[in-house]
Parts: C-alpha cells; sequence; structure tokens
C-alpha cells in the first residue's frame, strides 16, 4: 500500500526518534495510569484513616509522578513532530526532484494545478497522519487496555459499566464518522474545483476583462463557493452535534459509576477512593476510544493522497541526461538534423517528418512556414525538450542526448516564442544564463536586444521587480528582456523563435543591424514570420506540415520554391494593402 511503503520509507532514516518517541510515551501513559491509583490511596488509606504522614508521603510521589508525566509527554511530542516534519520535507524534496526531472511531456499530462497538489497538499495530509499515528499509536491502545485492567483491578463488579460505555461511545463516534466521511471526499473535490476556478481566472485575467466575461465567472465562482459551503455546513453540523453527544455519554458514564458504586460503597464492597479511580479509568478509556476512531477517521484521506504521490514518483522520465560529461563540451556549434521524425504520442500524424539540415557555426541560418508547420517544435527538439523517436540530432558531431543538462544549457540559448521572465529583478532574469556576468555585460546585452532604453526610464534600472512570469512588463518589453537573456549567456547557438514578431519595423530593422556583432561566430537559427526579417540569412529552410520543402538563399527560393514565393506575394500584398 501506498501509504505505508511510501511514510516507512522516509521514516527509516528517522528510526532514533521514533525510538525516543515510543519509549517517552510509553514512560507517559503509565504516569497517567498510575495517577487515579495514588489517588484513591490517599483517598482510602490516608484521608479515610486520618494518616497526614501517607497523604503527604503519596501525594509527594503522584506530584512526582505527574511532573515527570509532563516532562516525558513533552519530548515524546517534540520527538514526535521532528519526525513527521521530517518525513513531510523529505517527502516534498523526492516529489520536487521528481517534478524537475519530469520530460515536458510528462509534466503537461499531469498539468501543473496537480503537480502543486501533489507537492504540497497531499505531502501535508500524509505527514498529518505520521505525526498523529506517532502521537496516539503507542498512547491510545496502552491508555485503553492500561486502563480497563487498573479499572477492573479497582473493581470487578462495575466492570459491565466499562463494555456497556465503550460499546456506546464506539457505536455513536463510528456512526457520525461514518456519515463525515463521504462528506470530506466531497470537500476535497469542491476545494479542487473552487481552486480550478479561481486559478483559470486569475491566469486568464486579461481576456476575462477584454471580453467582459466578469458577471459568468463570477457565477462559475458563486457555484462552487456555494457548494463548498454547502459540504462545510454539513460537516459542521456533525460535529456540532458530535461532542454534546460525546459530553453526554460522558456524563452519563459518570452518572451511572456514582449511582452503581455508591451502592456498593455504602455495602462495603469498594472504597470511596477505589470508585474515584474507576471514575478516572473509565474516562481514560473512552477517551482513548475516541481518539482510536479519529485516527482511523484520517486514514482514508492520507490513503488516497498517498497513492496520488506514489503515481507521481513512479512516472519514469522518458528521457534521461548524462550525469556527468562523457563527452567533450561543443566547442563550435555546428548543428546537424539527420532525417530526424517527431510525433507528440497518440497522435496519428509526425509533427517532424523526415528533417535534414545542417547549421553552420558563423551563420544564419532562418525557418519560415506557415502556423502549425512545425518551426517551434524543431527548436525544441534541439534542446531536448522532446527527443525525436527517428533520426540523430547533433551538435559538433556530439549526439545531444549524450551531453548534460549543463552543456547543453552553456551550448545552446532559446528566445522563445511566449518568453516567460522569472520573479525577480531584470537583472536576474538577464543572469540566468550565466550568473557572473556583470553590469556592463547586461547593458550591453540591452543595448543590443533594444531593450536600453526602457530599462534606463525605470526607477531602479537593473535592479527593478520583475513579476513572475513577467506580467509587469509590456508583451514587447518581455521579449527584447528575453533576447537579451540570451545574448548574456553568450551561447555557440542562439536560437530565435519568432523573437521580432512584438517589435515594430524600425527597431526590427535597429536589432538585426546590431545582432550580427553580438552573436559574432556563433550559430544563429531565426524562426521568422516576415520575409523583410531573413532575406539576408545564409540558408532559409522552408517548412510545411512538419517538412523541409525547400532550403537555400532568399533569392535562390525566390526563384524555385513555389511555397516560398507564395509567401512572399501574400506579405507583399499585404504591405500594398497597407
Ligand atoms: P509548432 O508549435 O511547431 O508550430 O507546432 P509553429 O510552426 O511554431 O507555428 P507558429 O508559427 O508558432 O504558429 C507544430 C504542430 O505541432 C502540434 C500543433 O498542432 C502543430 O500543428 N503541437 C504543438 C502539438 O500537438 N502539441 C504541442 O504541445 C505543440
Ligand atoms: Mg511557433
Amino acid at each position: 500500500m501506498a501509504l505505508i511503503s511510501l511514510t516507512l520509507k522516509h521514516a527509516k532514516k528517522y528510526w532514533t526518534f521514533i525510538v525516543a518517541v515510543l519509549v517517552l510515551q510509553l514512560l507517559s501513559t503509565i504516569a497517567t495510569l498510575w495517577l487515579p491509583s495514588l489517588n484513591a490511596q490517599i483517598i482510602d488509606k490516608g484521608i479515610a484513616v486520618g494518616d497526614t504522614d501517607f497523604i503527604w508521603r503519596t501525594g509527594g510521589i503522584m506530584l512526582l509522578a505527574a511532573f515527570g508525566q509532563l516532562i516525558v509527554a513533552v519530548g515524546a511530542v517534540y520527538f514526535g513532530a521532528r519526525t513527521a516534519m521530517g518525513v513531510g520535507r523529505d517527502l516534498r524534496r523526492e516529489v520536487y526532484r521528481k517534478v524537475d526531472s519530469l520530460s515536458t511531456l510528462e509534466a503537461t499530462k499531469f498539468g501543473a494545478g496537480t503537480l502543486i497538489t501533489r507537492g504540497t497538499n497531499d505531502v501535508q495530509q500524509v505527514q498529518m497522519l505520521v505525526l498523529m499515528t506517532l502521537n496516539f499509536m503507542v498512547s491510545a491502545p496502552i491508555m485503553m487496555i492500561g486502563g480497563i485492567v487498573m479499572a477492573l483491578r479497582e473493581d470487578a463488579g462495575l466492570s459491565w459499566l466499562v463494555w456497556v460505555s465503550v460499546a456506546v461511545l464506539a457505536v455513536i463516534v463510528s456512526l457520525l464518522v461514518w456519515r463525515l466521511l463521504p462528506l470530506f471526499r466531497v470537500m476535497q473535490d469542491k476545494v479542487d474545483a473552487i481552486n480550478g476556478v479561481l486559478r483559470e481566472q486569475i491566469m486568464g485575467i486579461r481576456v476575462v476583462r477584454a471580453f467582459v466575461r466578469e458577471p459568468f465567472e463570477t457565477k462559475r465562482y458563486d457555484v462552487a463557493n456555494r457548494e463548498i459551503t454547502d459540504v462545510s455546513l454539513k460537516v459542521g453540523n456533525i460535529f456540532v452535534m458530535m461532542f454534546p453527544i460525546i459530553m453526554m455519554v460522558l456524563h452519563l458514564a459518570t452518572a451511572a459509576v456514582l449511582w452503581f458504586g455508591g451502592y456498593r460503597v455504602e455495602a462495603g464492597d469498594i472504597q470511596v477512593g477505589s470508585l474515584t479511580a474507576f471514575l478516572q479509568y473509565l474516562m481514560q478509556i473512552l477517551m482513548a476510544v475516541m481518539m482510536g476512531v479519529f485516527m482511523t477517521m484520517m486514514i482514508p484521506r492520507a490513503v488516497v493522497c498517498a497513492e496520488r504521490i506514489r503515481e507521481l514518483l513512479d512516472t519514469e522520465s522518458s528521457q534521461s541526461f548524462p550525469d556527468s560529461e562523457t563527452v567533450a563540451s561543443p566547442a563550435a556549434g555546428q548543428i546537424k538534423f539527420e532525417n530526424v521524425t517527431f510525433g507528440f504520442p497518440g497522435a496519428e500524424k509526425p509533427v517532424i517528418a523526415d528533417a535534414s539540415f545542417v547549421a553552420e557555426p558563423g551563420k544564419t541560418t532562418a525557418i519560415i512556414g506557415s502556423t502549425g508547420a512545425g518551426k517551434t517544435v524543431l527548436l525544441n527538439l534541439m534542446l531536448r525538450l522532446y527527443d525525436p523517436q527517428e533520426g540523430s540530432i547533433t551538435i559538433d558531431g556530439a549526439p545531444v542526448d549524450a551531453l548534460t543538462r549543463a552543456q547543453l544549457a552553456r551550448t545552446v540559448s532559446l528566445v522563445p516564442q511566449r518568453p516567460y521572465l522569472f520573479g525577480g529583478t531584470i537583472a536576474s532574469n538577464l543572469r540566468f544564463g550565466r550568473t557572473d556576468a556583470n553590469d556592463a555585460e547586461l547593458w550591453e546585452a540591452l543595448r543590443v536586444a533594444q531593450g536600453e532604453d526602457f530599462v534606463r526610464e525605470k526607477e531602479l534600472g537593473l535592479e527593478e521587480p520583475v513579476s513572475q512570469g513577467g506580467t509587469n512588463v509590456s508583451g514587447g518589453q518581455r521579449q527584447r528582456l528575453s533576447i537579451a537573456r540570451a545574448l548574456v549567456a553568450k551561447p555557440l547557438v542562439y536560437l530565435f523563435d519568432d523573437s521580432f514578431s512584438a517589435l515594430d519595423v524600425a527597431t526590427d530593422a535597429r536589432l538585426r543591424a546590431a545582432l550580427p556583432d553580438a552573436t559574432e561566430g556563433a550559430t544563429t537559427i531565426i524562426v521568422a514570420q516576415r520575409v523583410s526579417t531573413i532575406t539576408e540569412a545564409d540558408q532559409i529552410l522552408v517548412m510545411e506540415g512538419g517538412e523541409i520543402v525547400g532550403r537555400g538563399t532568399h533569392d535562390e527560393l525566390l526563384a524555385t520554391n513555389e511555397v516560398y514565393q507564395e509567401i512572399v506575394r501574400s506579405q507583399l500584398e499585404e504591405a500594398e494593402a497597407a
């Protein structure tokens, strides 16, 4: 079972703590069980006969026992918490590492939402159960059995009261828990639902605003919100009932003990002190029963969570990177595709079909093609965001899958089509690919990327805060920062995926004029929409439906390639229309 195997695996490390918890809890329970009987002795052998000496002596022992019990109980909770939190931390770390090692394909299949929940909430549920188990696993059974033994020792004649009240309490609490469990499950679903609605609304806030969808979205949220309120109210109602009912059982049990015990005291069968002790033991037994039931209540939820974590941890990444460098790092940056074919799992048609080309260092290779032609996927293959099913991709003759992650990252820098910036500052984002770059280098990269002016205008300059995803800068600014980020890294290979689309024609021209100097000697691959952006390229690849249907310089393609001619014609018409 996932819960047991997961927790045992991680708890092993903390076995010393666990032994400490067990021993301390054993001591604490023994002390707790001892106290009522000491109390009984004070009453029966001290107060009843007027032996003050005995009262002092036994009272002193009681005080010591109570104090000792306090200390060991605190110790038990301390080590229990250390263990549970430690297990939680290790489990979270394992989940994080796993998520980190997943390939883009698996990560997308799970989805960000559930990966986050599994790494946080689910782990927390398991951690909670470990904590409760450590706190009650030892004490509840000992308290229960010990309590029964001690109670019977005080007065066997009243034993039927123990059985009756334990049975009544167990039945009542179980019934309530049985009603609660399905509600808890529904509640988890509703929490998921409300998170989902909220998440989508925050992510899509601009679209929601633009389409004035607030009333609709608000209603969607209200529905989810009302559902969760309803379930919570039902749960609340049961809890509200639970405590008075439990208290009632306890009080009725007390009354019964006093009632029947009173007769027995009168008859001289037991002493008053024994009756007091019996009553205290009965309370301890009932408490233990309650703790036991509550614990079992937590188990189903933790089981579900553990299974979800297990499922994630058992997912094997379809990609592996070598741990240490087995081939020399590329020194020139020649990219070579040989008969590369790639399709997304489950899709019928490959997205890249039999692609072969070479991109030489110091040269610019441009890729052009209609939307959905496979340009982005082609670039992603070079970075091993996906691995091809057939064919080989090499850099300076070394297969890309022989390079470590670090080697690959040092060699190739991508300016993605949808640039993403990380929470931090402009400087921290620019240094993403090379942490030791100095400010002058950052400014130089910004100058080339045409981002210098707007960063200079910022009050804090390079230290200007950037929000997660880069949502506090404009789309064009994000694109320029993302270009600068690639330039700072000074890789051998630059991949620009439609990186100039958000720039106006004049800025685009200035950027392209500055780029060759900055990327001197490097392999540059540019995906472009506008033919005007790539007329100077040393080699142009024309893509259509995942295939490379033409290659050559602008003039060659213009003379021979129909697809290219079509693209040029449509863009000319657009320009004329404008
Ligand atoms: P691309 O994303 O490579 O197209 O997707 P592109 O050439 O760059 O297009 P633009 O110019 O940016 O718009 C190629 C094909 O791969 C599929 C898409 O359906 C598309 O037809 N695809 C892409 C997937 O199936 N899953 C993905 O995650 C991405
Ligand atoms: Mg694309």
